[in-house]
């Protein structure tokens, strides 16, 4: 039977240490709008509700990731797949799927610990974004909010969990590092973005490494360099375009010590023609600092 995958990241929230700290940060570096709760700030980049959720519970990490599904087939669809895994799936609360915007809502864990949230629901907001710094526009819609980087213990139970469970097919890989101590990360889509998750295995203490915000203009990449600057915000990667999925970008450290990348360009994926490669190195040129 054919594998039912999610079809986009819908959002994540994201422990943090200092929610002012993120306010000005998302406001006058990544362009975003800011929406303030009393239990979180809400941050908006684009047609939807909102697309990051910050709680202030130090942790400075990753703590959900809620994947769209397509409808509530398939919603019902990938949770058979993940209980042929053994995963356990628990249907939230209407009041829960509300707080999400979400008209159904399931819940779960990835083999690390990571909550997974699977849901139906367009999430669009009454008033457009508009960006208090002018940023043009986010590349969002059937793409998701953007692609996450995720520390893993075991590369087989990820592999078993986002693609047998929640369906995601091999974009491509890339093999890093230095001879005889190289690692293999995993690039994995769902739809047309390049990839929405990338699988780094690799021990660490949190599950992020970097966000991928993707810009629909150049400009607006190198806008957002220069506000970076202006602001002290640390700059890990220089700008350069990736081996695999051709993103010009470069990566700056959040307030929460994991990066963002902000990029444009990155190619779209076409299940039917598409071949995963293998590459052996993150750029074609540039991205220096943490990288190479
Ligand atoms: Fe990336």
């Amino acid at each position: 039977m054919k594998t039912v995958s999610v079809c986009g990241l819908g959002y994540l929230e994201i422990g943090v240490s200092s929610l002012a700290a993120w306010r000005d940060y998302a406001e006058k570096v990544l362009g975003a709008e800011v929406l303030d709760a009393t239990d979180a700030l809400y941050v908006r980049y684009d047609a939807q509700v909102w697309r990051l959720r910050l709680v202030e519970t130090g942790e400075d990490d990753i703590c959900v990731a809620g994947f769209e599904c397509a409808n509530i087939e398939d919603l019902a669809a990938v949770r058979r797949q993940l209980k042929a895994l053994d995963v356990a799936v628990t249907e939230a609360a209407p009041a829960d799927a509300a707080a999400r915007q979400a008209t159904h809502l399931l819940r779960c864990q990835d083999p690390f610990g990571l909550s997974v949230e699977l849901y139906v629901g367009e999430r669009l907001a009454v008033e457009p974004y508009v960006s208090p710094v002018g940023v043009g526009g986010f590349v969002t819609g059937d793409q998701g909010l953007g692609h996450m980087v995720l520390a893993v213990g075991n590369e087989a139970q990820a592999y078993a969990f986002y693609m047998e469970g929640l369906g995601f097919r091999l974009s491509d890989d890339i093999y890093m590092g230095p001879p005889g101590r190289q690692i293999r990360l995993t690039f994995l889509h769902c739809n047309p973005r390049h990839h929405t998750i990338a699988l780094a295995p690799v021990p660490s203490r949190k599950r992020l490494n970097h966000i991928m915000l993707q810009l629909r203009s150049m400009d607006d990449v190198g806008l957002g360099l220069d506000r970076a600057r202006a602001a002290g915000v640390e700059i890990s990667s220089s700008l350069g375009r990736h081996s695999n999925d051709h993103m010009f970008s470069f990566y700056m450290q959040t307030p929460s010590g994991f990066d963002i990348e902000y990029g444009h360009g990155g190619i779209e994926i076409d299940d039917t023609t598409w071949t995963p490669q293998t590459h052996h190195a993150p750029s074609l040129w540039g991205h220096k600092g943490r990288l190479n």
